[in-house]
């Protein structure tokens, strides 16, 4: 059986890395990896092949950042060759991002068989540029793979239940997979000048909050404000840098800002964080699986029952809202719970399992 997996954004490395694993053990499968370049730096593609033994693309597409259209396009037209050209009996593709949407259309209009993991989440809200990758993605395919009840929920809310496999989320695999190695491999606490369990984990990239001057500078406030109480270190998503130097926004000395981090960096730096703040899918998911109170600074959140079991908060980017949601978490911290919302840590080996028997 031959797949082609399509990736080309951080969290996509991470999910397959796992996935793909699990096809090496199978002598049926050949797998075939095209990376789309959507993301292209080192320290935001090339680490995570290394660091996490994903295996080399056969084909990379180069297309490079743009807007939603031209880079989406762009994706399409290479894809369209290289589809025709190696013939795969299902192409897989991961999440919600530009790359999940040309995929998604490019091998549906050849009549290939799709095969998409981490299917089923919704924000409701449209505005968002992965909300309607995930649509595409979730109409188009034949087998979708669900992290949550919920999302199996939300399949079966647009007629799509059949479709619907229940295996659990693959990035809870890899943080089982790789935190004991990852301890012993590293000490980014060291590098970064940093104290273990001392300090906040900010990420931000999402373009609502980035491509809003009023929001970033609202979450810019409220870091600063946090930073009084405690260090927050903050690896910086590139779309990110551009944006606060656009708008001449700076944060304040005690808020340290760092070059992306590899995922075996991140995985400590968010297991020994005092609080994690956030716009990140994948990173309030990690901070619930480590169990360290995330603030979550979206309007919404696709993954509810972190905000259900107590361990995430959802502000917006409302500087008031965010410093509040912080002072509440240091007052109470989060109810402990052996409740697993995102499976057993095997979603990985169920979607190859899923996928042989077709
Ligand atoms: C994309 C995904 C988002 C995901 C995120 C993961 C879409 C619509 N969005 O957002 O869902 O959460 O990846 O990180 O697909 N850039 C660089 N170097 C890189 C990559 C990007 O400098 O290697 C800069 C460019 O200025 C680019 C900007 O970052 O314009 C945004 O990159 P892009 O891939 O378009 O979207 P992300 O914000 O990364
Ligand atoms: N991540 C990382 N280094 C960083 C920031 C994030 O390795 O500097 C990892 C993080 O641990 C998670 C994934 O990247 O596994 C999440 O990617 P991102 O936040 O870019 O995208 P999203 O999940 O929001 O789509």
């Amino acid at each position: 059986m031959k797949i082609c997996t399509i990736i080309g954004a951080r969290p996509q490395f991470v999910k397959a890395a796992v996935v793909s694993a699990e096809f090496a053990k199978h002598k049926s499968i050949n797998e075939v990896i095209i990376h789309t370049g959507q993301h292209y730096d080192p320290g935001m593609s090339d680490i995570f092949f290394k660091e996490l033994q994903v295996p080399k693309e056969k084909y990379n597409l180069e297309t490079g950042s743009g807007s939603h259209g031209r880079q989406t396009g762009r994706m399409l037209e290479k894809l369209e060759d290289i589809l025709l050209k190696e013939k795969p009996d299902f192409v897989l593709i991961y999440g919600d991002t530009n790359s999940t949407l040309a995929g998604a259309l490019c091998a549906s209009k050849l009549h290939i068989p799709i095969a998409h993991v981490e299917a089923g989440m919704r924000s409701f809200n449209r505005k968002m540029p992965e909300e309607i990758n995930r649509i595409v993605a979730d109409h188009l395919s034949e087998i979708n793979f669900c992290s949550t009840k919920t999302a199996m929920c939300n399949l079966k809310m647009e007629n799509l239940g059949k479709t619907g496999e229940l295996v659990g989320d693959v990035m809870f695999d890899c943080s089982l997979k790789f935190a004991e190695f990852a301890e012993k491999r590293y000490d980014p606490f060291a590098k970064f000048a940093i104290e273990k369990n001392g300090y906040a984990l900010l990420t931000c990239h999402r373009a609502e909050n980035t491509d809003h001057k009023k929001c970033l500078t609202e979450i810019v406030k409220a870091v600063n404000r946090i930073s009084e109480t405690m260090p927050v270190l903050y690896p910086v998503h590139p779309r990110t840098k551009k944006f606060l130097n656009e708008y001449g926004l700076s944060f304040s000395g005690n808020v340290k800002l760092i070059d992306p981090v590899g995922y075996l960096e991140m995985i400590l730096l968010e297991k020994h964080a005092s609080f994690i703040l956030t716009d990140s899918g994948g990173v309030q998911k990690e901070a619930f699986f480590y169990r360290v109170p995330c603030i979550t600074m979206r309007e919404e959140t696709e993954w509810v029952e972190t905000a259900t079991l107590g361990w995430n908060k959802i502000t917006g980017a409302d500087s008031k809202k965010i410093t509040a949601a912080f002072a509440d978490f240091t007052k109470n911290r989060p109810a402990k719970t052996s409740v697993k919302p995102y499976g057993n840590g095997d979603a990985s080996s169920k979607i190859v399992k899923v996928i042989t028997k077709v």
